[in-house]
């Protein structure tokens, strides 16, 4: 899990309150962050992105993993020193946690570290204004009760000039929480049970979205593909968005196997908006420790599962996310994993060491193992999931690609953009571009991207052929 400032923009204003953001963790923290922010801006805060210019200070945070969880105390350590500094300067500076450790761990936050003010929960940060309030006339705010029916009032509207600040791809969170149940995972506990947000929502926001700008949208859910409501599945949603006008690209993360229906399956076959990538994570490629994880699916039944997929879309590239060393794994049972592996080749994944999270089934279960034993299938994984990757890559050398244009490149006369396939590709283009598809050659595989023809020192061309533009 990476960490990454809030993406929001700064504003002048010396005199406005200033609220730094940081976010840990997934892309719906990263969402949930963006909101905060707004949420923040119609009570007269401003973003900036240095800590020390900050009024108020949020954590959002991440319970995945115990690394994730610890990371917060080190980074509440330093913010207290800052904050002692201040103090005798006669500042003040407010520090709030938000997230899923919030969730998780409630007041003791506050106990462990008296640094804290503030600890609000992923399903009531509509509540910050008036949390904050609270901290301002002097007392010390946990707030994590919520109704379900509350769900999704934590998503104030966003303003256009916010959304185009952003750039043209966004999050649009549509589902939250989790009943699987996986073993070892916090996820039911800290973000709740499974909630669908209303579909006249997520299309009118999706509407602001495209009015604004944006041409790609990512839906968001802990199990996306669980989203539902009376008329239909995730399918008949991507069909719908699929109609409004400039959204050109649609994705959607995270996937859970048991929920990939025969609509949906058909969708990625119909719609030509739905890029050809799928997370689809399976954690483990052995029958015995999907049992023991509760994921109610076997290895065959996932192989059979990407057979149906590929045969709707053939070029579909496949994510997934893997946990080694899971109480009572065994070598045999790692093997069964990098055999999975080596069947479908994921263009790319993510994976894991086990890590046994308070609380959850998996920590109390026999057959906990060494971190050395972790440590080593971890290596090899990766060393097998990181050739796939680089072969993947180096695949679309000599090909065409749509590349959707996002951001300024190292050197002037690069521009970066993704392929459908989410490879970051280096296109010779000007900041005009920016919302553009273009269809360019790849010439060459880098580390990290690709590198469409005559992007490498695009300032120095004389005449560059004009870029092929296709929406
Ligand atoms: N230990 C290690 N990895 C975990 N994940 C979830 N819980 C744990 C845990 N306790 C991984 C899973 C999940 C991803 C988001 O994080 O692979 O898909
Ligand atoms: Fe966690 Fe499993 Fe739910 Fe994913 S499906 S959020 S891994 S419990």
């Amino acid at each position: 899990m990476s960490q990454r400032r809030s993406a929001v923009t700064d504003a002048t204003g010396d005199n406005a309150r200033k609220v730094f953001i940081k976010t840990y963790g997934c892309q719906m923290n990263v969402y949930d962050s963006q909101r905060m922010g707004d949420a923040l801006a119609g009570d007269g805060y401003v973003p900036t992105q240095r800590i020390e210019d900050a009024d108020l200070v949020l954590l959002n945070t991440c319970h995945i993993r115990e690394k994730a969880a610890e990371k917060i105390y080190s980074e509440l350590g330093r913010i207290r020193e800052m904050k002692a500094e201040r103090a005798t300067q006669g500042r003040t500076l407010t520090v709030g946690v938000t997230g899923c450790v919030a969730q998780a761990e409630g007041a003791e936050i506050i106990e462990r570290a008296p640094v804290v003010d503030l600890v609000v929960g992923p399903q009531t940060y509509h509540r910050l204004p008036q949390a904050l309030a609270r901290v301002h006339s002097g007392e010390r705010v946990v707030e994590t009760e919520y109704a379900v029916e509350d769900k999704f009032d934590h998503l104030p509207k966003q303003a256009a000039r916010q959304i185009r600040a952003r750039g043209v791809t966004a999050f649009l969170t549509v589902q939250e929480g989790c009943d699987k149940f996986c073993t070892f995972c916090v996820v039911p506990y800290t973000r709740g049970a499974e909630v669908s947000r209303p579909r006249a929502a997520i299309l009118e926001e999706a509407r602001a979205l495209a009015e604004a700008g944006v041409r790609e949208v990512t839906l968001l859910g802990q199990n996306v593909n669980a989203w539902a409501d009376g008329a239909g599945g995730l399918g008949s949603l991507l069909r719908e968005l699929a109609e409004i006008p400039g959204l050109a690209r649609l994705r959607y993360t995270t996937s859970h196997p048991r929920d990939m229906d025969d609509d949906l399956i058909a969708a990625h076959r119909d719609l030509r908006a739905l890029m050809p990538y799928l997370h689809l994570p399976v954690q483990s490629g052995s029958d015995r420790i999907l049992k023991a994880m509760n994921r109610r699916h076997t290895g065959a039944d996932y192989l059979r599962l990407l057979d149906r997929i590929r045969a709707a879309r053939p070029d579909i590239a496949l994510s997934g996310d893997f946990i080694v060393g899971f109480p009572g794994e065994s070598d045999a049972d790692f093997e069964a994993t990098l055999d999975l592996v080596r069947q479908v080749r994921y263009a790319t994944a993510y994976s894991f060491k086990y890590s046994a999270r308070p609380g959850t089934p998996g920590a109390t279960m026999d057959g906990h193992l060494p971190e050395d034993v972790k440590t080593e299938r971890l290596e090899r994984l990766q060393t097998l999931l990181r050739e796939h990757q680089v072969a993947f890559q180096e695949s679309f050398v000599g090909r065409e690609e749509d590349v959707l244009v996002e951001k300024a490149g190292r050197h002037p006369g690069q521009m970066i953009g993704r392929s459908p396939f989410l490879l970051p590709v280096v296109v010779p283009a000007s900041a005009g571009a920016i919302g553009e598809i273009v269809r360019v050659r790849i010439e060459s595989s880098l580390p990290n991207s690709l590198m469409a023809e005559g992007a490498d020192h695009a300032d120095r061309l004389v005449s560059a052929e004009p870029l092929r533009k296709i929406a």
